[in-house]
């Protein structure tokens, strides 16, 4: 599990228009332009290495980052190195601040460029059928990164219809990777590091500030629910691999600022005064705790890929 990915989790188009075929992998045709060069970054992330593994040798085709941020799109320059086989990608947002960002930072990478690009970056929400987030598009891979945990707060209960939607634009044989993190837990089980309950307390303090505050929380849903509702559209589950989290004092500092961000929005002083202090007393316990945890970190639930295809 890399800190990248811990962090994310905790927190908390397309050029290439589908011509209406649906086309298998061995149809997928190489690029024929020379693409753009693409910013060499360092890039390390156990889940994405790992997506790689699985893929193998199998062409990334068309690509469909269904959930982007920073982190995923940075993971896709890294595929568009010469001799790629992705020979398209598209990345959805449903955040005009995110799809800015995004942007930039696509166009600092030099993956979109006036010359022509393979890519795109789009704004749009999957449950809005007015729009029609990526009409008539067929992808060959889609990644789902930390999409359904941040759901709730764009299209709230949504998550049951989220795959049927994505899999309208999966070619047959195409295959899905779903990276999640199993929910944070109310209590600590019996197998865990006792002192990682302060993990669970920092959650549902957050929590609190977040609701206080005005927003939505992001919900997230376990690895087995992933599983049946990748069933449920008709998906076939080829892997589940779990990625224990390592939680550091400045990961978990980090979700404290989250409640911390929220307290000049609370309906009054007194309640936003006792939670500043309650979020202190946490930074404290957290710092005790690390200090004297293995490596200074604190072992508590998994992240987890859930690799699946559409049997063509
Ligand atoms: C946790 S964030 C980003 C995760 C990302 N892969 C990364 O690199 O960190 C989740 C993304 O999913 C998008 N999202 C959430 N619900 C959505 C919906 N209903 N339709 C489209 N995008 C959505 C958000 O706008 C955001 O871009």
């Amino acid at each position: 599990m890399t800190i990248a990915a811990a962090t994310t989790a905790f927190c908390l188009s397309g050029l290439f228009l589908c011509n209406g075929l649906r086309l298998n992998f061995s149809s997928i045709a190489r690029p024929t332009m020379a693409l753009t060069p693409i910013k060499k970054i360092a890039f390390s992330d156990t889940l994405f290495e790992h997506i790689e593994e699985i893929q193998g040798d199998r062409p990334w085709g068309r690509l469909l980052d269904a959930g982007t941020g920073l982190h995923s799109l940075r993971w896709i320059s890294t595929l568009l190195h010469e001799g790629s086989t992705v020979t398209s990608w598209s990345a959805v947002t449903a955040d005009e601040g995110m799809r800015k960002s995004v942007q930039s930072e696509a166009r600092g990478l030099g993956m979109l460029s006036d010359e022509g690009s393979i890519g795109t970056v789009l704004i749009g929400n999957w449950q809005d059928e007015m729009t029609v987030l990526c009409e008539d598009e067929l992808f060959d891979t889609i990644i789902v990164d930390y999409l359904v945990g941040s759901i709730d707060g764009f299209a709230p209960y949504y998550q049951d219809l989220i795959f049927p939607r994505i899999v309208r634009h999966l070619s047959p044989g195409g295959r899905i990777y779903v990276v999640g993190l199993q929910p944070i837990p109310d209590k600590v089980g019996n197998g865990d590091d006792p002192k990682a309950q302060l993990v669970c307390e920092v959650r549902k303090v957050r929590d609190a500030c977040i609701l206080l505050g005005g927003h939505r929380c992001y919900r997230e849903f376990p690895a087995d629910w992933i599983n049946r509702h990748l069933a449920r559209a008709e998906l076939e589950v080829i892997e589940t691999k779990k990625f224990p989290i390592l939680y550091s004092h400045s990961a978990i500092v980090r979700q404290i600022n989250v409640g911390r961000s929220k307290l000049s929005l609370f309906p009054n002083k007194e309640l936003a005064e006792s939670m500043r202090i309650t979020l202190d007393k946490l930074e404290t316990e957290s710092k005790e705790a690390t200090a004297s945890a293995e490596r200074g970190r604190l072992k508590l639930g998994f992240d987890y890929i859930v690799a699946a295809e559409l049997v063509a």
